[in-house]
Formats: structure tokens, C-alpha cells, sequence
């Protein structure tokens, strides 16, 4: 059975999501969980758009061990300069370099023809192998390229030294057959094919970024590129979870095998979904909540009597196990530092103790704390901490309202200045709330997103909440917990805003219309 490689792109096309922005600490949690997890590559960033990514996909080049570390860049010096000093440290470095083949990107993003458009990526090419020996060339938008050209594009860049050739369908726009029926031409077309690894990266516009994914695997294709609960670029990309278990599932259909830990699929999706702000649809294949839970009569009896009738996998194959501890505030530091371990966090021994303490307040408070607590707790301690710009900290709020008063909030916040105070009215609490953080802070955000979910299904539950706002050209993501939905609502917006002022304040360096080698 041959291998197919798996690339994961969640760190980088999965962090395109707008107001995603993972802070480097979130982005190394995730790439220690990805190596967990074995996929063969974890492409970790766009080092070039910003100081923050530059940092993050160096880091996890250095403590990231056995997955190829991958670093994005365009055709660019600058862009490769910077991806190969942000992986160089990695034990398996490549650079991925990419821009565009297809008549339409060639002529309306980039002004040139098609031989121009070659020869900038040869050069591009060549100098990023000449730093690093293992490069990636993707000639993007290749599934609305003309084939000729893009088979010429692929038998040159091999011979450039190109060792992986990725063939993106970027805009979602290839069907299944067509794609296998592509992917099987360049097989026949470049002579020099069995030089590289040939590579796909779907996205999911048409919803048939798996199937496509599937389709050129069965046509010589041995990498693919995809991220955790298909996260990414507006409808997303291929999803991991959906190519590896069908892989796996149908291994007699395919007859191939990938060297991803199945069991850890459903850690890692829940890790992504927390830490990325994107909850995961209840009907999502593989990984929503429901997708082992049959309502009918007649399938539960059949599950009662033999699984195999309606489980087509097992939910142990995912990880997913029925046997949780539910701890308490008796359980000992020993009981939560286990638990925090298998849920995939790595804490130093201070991080670990402010857990504690948070996770023994909450004990008190609500008696039984579930894996999904924890997860919240972990992130509202650490996470929320590590914030780019850590500007502003929650403090406390006071309410008044009523049925038929308007409602009028007093906030504090603390920042490296002092703690400071602002009152506010609102159409309800939580908008009377935002809107003193607004005056304190001095500045107004858009809201743009706001949701408050209980953790657990019990009546003491902890409220997790999201928000979402922008400022400006800037827009983020800020996350909170609590016994109390205000509080957790009150620090998810001060979290989003830190990120929005961060944001602000380190613009992306990259300048987009900068297409030159
Ligand atoms: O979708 C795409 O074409 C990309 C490239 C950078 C590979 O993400
Ligand atoms: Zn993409």
C-alpha cells in the first residue's frame, strides 16, 4: 500500500479565516498537537506578512520536531529571505514558493505573458533551493490553467529543483473526474515527473474539495494539503479529517495508508476549534457532535445489536472515548495535570499552578468540572494572557437595569497604566457593557460577531463567549469564560480589542500589489 503524504495547512491557509489571528503561543500549541497527530508536513505561516508570523513559524521550527516545518512565500527575494530564516532551524525545512499560472491571474494581477510569468518563477525557484534543499513550487490558480502550459510550468520547475509540485485548485472550481483526469495529463505530459512528489491543495467553493483531493490521488497525486476541520480561505480547504478516515475507512477502494494517529483526529479538531474561534457544524463528517449519535428507533436498535450496522468507524479510531474522569475540587493537582496533558496542552510548572488555582475557583463554584471546562480554563488563563498586545485586563463590571430601565453598565480595566473606569448605557446589559469598555479604552469597535455558549450541558455551566469587532482595517477574535455570561462576554471583548490594537499597530509589512522578484 503506498503512502500519501499529509500536508496540513491549518496554521497558515486555515489561518486566512478573517480575525483568526492565532498568537504565536495558540499557533506552537497547535503545531505540538499537528505532530501528535503525525502529518508529514505542517506548513506553519507566511513569515513575510507579519513580525508576529515571522516569530511564530520560527519558533515551532525550533521546537517542532519530526514534521517537515513549511514557510509560504511569493515569488519574491524578500519573501524567501525571510520564510528560510524563519525555518532554517527546523530539522526538515522547506521552502513553498507560489504564484499564479492561470492566463487570467498572469494578465490581470500580474500585467505580463506566460514566458515572463515562467521565468520569474524559475528564478524564485532557484534561489529558494539555493538556500534550502527541499522547495515546494505551487503554480497557483493551476486548475484554471491552460494544461499544456501548466505541464511545461511543472516539467520546468522539476528540473529547477523543485522536489514537491503542488497543483492548487485555488478557487474551488474543479469537479472530481476532471481534476483525476488533470492530474493523471501531467503524469503522462512532464517527462520528468518521478523527479518530485506531486501534490494537491483543494478548496471547497463547490463543496468537493475532498472528493477532488480523492480523485488525484488515484491519479498519481501522493501529497495532500489540507486542514483541520476543513478550515480556510473563504468556504474552506480540503479537510484532513475527511481525506485520512476515508483513506483509512476505504482502504480497499484505495489502497493506501497515511501516517496520521487517527486517535488523536478529535483532540486536534476540538483543540482548532477552540483556539481559532470556529465552532465545528453538528452535522460536519468525522468531527461534529453528531456524527455518531443516531436518534432513529430503528438505527439505535440496530447499534444495540451490533455496531457495524449504522458505524461505518469506530469513535475509539478518532479518540473519542466514553470513559471521562469529571474532577472536583478534590481532586489534586495530580488528577488535572493528567488531564491537561492528554488534552494535548504542554504547560510549564507556572502555567500549570494558575490553572490550578483558576480551575479550584470554578470548582467551587459549580462542583463537577468536565474536559470541556478545563479546555476553557486553559485557554482563559493562558491564552488570553498571551495576547499579542496585552493592553487592557478585565477587571469587574456593575449592572443596573431592569424590565423597564435602560440598562447602565460600570466597567474597570486594568492596563500597564493603572486600572481605569467608564459607565455606559445600552440597548440591553452586554451592550451597555461593551460600550464602557469602548470609553475606557477611548475608542469605538464594530461588533461584528457575539455568541455565548454553556460549556456543559449542567445548570451550574461555565459561559464561554466570542466576540468579534473591528477597527479601522482590523478585525479579531476575543474569547472568554465564566460562571457569570456578562463577565465571560466582558472579557471576550477586551481579548478581541488587544488583538484589534495589536493588529493596528504591527500592519503587515508585505505589500500585496508587490508582485516582483
Ligand atoms: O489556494 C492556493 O492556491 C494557495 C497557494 C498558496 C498554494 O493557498
Ligand atoms: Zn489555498
Amino acid at each position: 500500500m503506498e503512502r500519501i503524504f499529509i500536508f496540513d495547512t491549518t496554521l497558515r491557509d486555515g489561518e486566512q479565516i478573517p480575525g483568526a489571528c492565532l498568537n504565536p503561543r495558540e499557533k506552537m500549541e497547535i503545531a505540538l498537537q499537528l505532530a501528535r497527530l503525525q502529518v508529514d508536513a505542517i506548513e506553519a505561516g507566511f513569515p513575510v506578512s507579519s513580525p508576529g508570523d515571522f516569530e511564530a513559524v520560527k519558533a515551532i521550527s525550533e521546537k517542532v520536531k519530526a514534521p517537515t516545518i513549511v514557510a509560504l512565500a511569493r515569488a519574491v527575494r524578500k519573501d524567501i529571505e525571510t520564510a528560510w530564516d524563519a525555518i532554517k532551524k527546523a530539522e526538515r525545512p522547506r521552502i513553498h514558493v507560489f504564484l499564479p499560472s492561470s492566463d487570467v491571474h498572469i494578465q490581470k494581477k500580474f500585467g505580463t505573458d506566460r514566458e515572463k510569468q515562467l521565468e520569474r518563477g524559475l528564478e524564485a525557484l532557484k534561489f529558494a533551493k539555493s538556500l534550502c534543499p527541499e522547495v515546494e513550487y505551487s503554480p497557483e490558480d493551476a486548475s484554471r490553467t491552460d494544461p499544456a502550459y501548466l505541464a511545461k510550468v511543472v516539467e520546468q520547475v522539476i528540473g529547477a529543483g523543485a522536489t514537491v509540485v503542488n497543483i492548487p485548485d485555488t478557487v474551488g472550481y474543479a469537479v472530481p473526474e476532471q481534476f483525476g483526469k488533470l492530474i493523471a495529463y501531467l503524469g503522462e505530459a512532464v517527462s520528468n515527473i518521478d523527479q518530485a512528489v506531486i501534490s494537491v491543495h483543494c478548496h471547497n467553493d463547490l463543496g468537493l474539495a475532498t472528493a477532488n483531493s480523492l480523485a488525484a490521488i488515484e491519479n498519481g497525486a501522493r501529497q495532500v494539503e489540507c486542514t483541520m476541520n476543513g478550515l480556510g480561505e473563504r468556504a474552506g480547504n480540503a479537510s484532513l479529517e475527511e481525506i485520512v478516515m476515508t483513506i483509512k475507512t476505504r482502504k480497499d477502494y484505495f489502497k493506501f495508508h497515511t501516517s496520521v494517529n487517527t486517535r488523536e483526529i478529535v483532540r486536534t479538531s476540538n483543540l482548532v476549534s477552540r483556539l481559532m474561534g470556529m465552532p465545528v457544524q453538528a452535522n460536519k463528517a468525522i468531527v461534529g457532535a453528531n456524527a455518531f449519535a443516531h436518534s432513529s428507533g430503528i438505527h439505535q436498535d440496530g447499534i444495540l445489536k451490533d455496531r457495524s450496522t449504522y458505524e461505518i468507524i469506530r469513535p475509539e479510531d478518532l479518540g473519542i472515548t466514553e470513559h471521562t474522569m469529571v474532577l472536583t475540587a478534590r481532586s489534586g493537582r495530580h488528577a488535572l495535570k493528567d488531564k491537561v496533558s492528554k488534552m494535548g496542552y504542554d504547560l510549564d510548572a507556572q502555567e500549570f499552578e494558575a490553572v490550578y488555582e483558576r480551575f479550584l475557583s470554578v470548582a467551587d463554584k459549580k462542583r463537577q468540572v468536565y474536559d470541556k471546562d478545563v479546555d476553557i480554563i486553559v485557554h482563559d488563563v493562558i491564552f488570553s494572557h498571551l495576547v499579542n498586545s496585552k493592553a487592557y485586563t478585565f477587571e469587574s463590571y456593575k449592572l443596573a437595569t431592569g424590565t423597564h430601565e435602560s440598562p447602565a453598565a460600570l466597567v474597570r480595566l486594568r492596563s500597564e497604566e493603572g486600572t481605569s473606569e467608564a459607565s455606559a448605557e445600552g440597548d440591553g446589559p452586554v451592550d451597555a457593557i461593551f460600550k464602557a469598555i469602548d470609553n475606557v479604552v477611548g475608542a469605538y469597535h464594530k461588533l461584528e460577531d457575539f455568541q455565548v455558549k454553556a460549556v456543559t450541558e449542567t445548570k451550574e455551566a461555565m459561559g464561554a463567549a466570542t466576540v468579534r469587532v473591528s477597527r479601522e482595517e482590523a478585525r479579531a477574535l476575543g474569547r472568554g469564560s465564566s460562571t457569570d455570561i456578562l463577565e465571560a462576554s466582558a472579557k471576550a471583548y477586551v481579548e478581541a480589542i488587544n488583538r484589534v490594537h495589536y493588529l493596528l499597530r504591527h500592519r503587515s509589512e508585505a505589500s500585496h500589489s508587490d508582485n516582483g522578484f
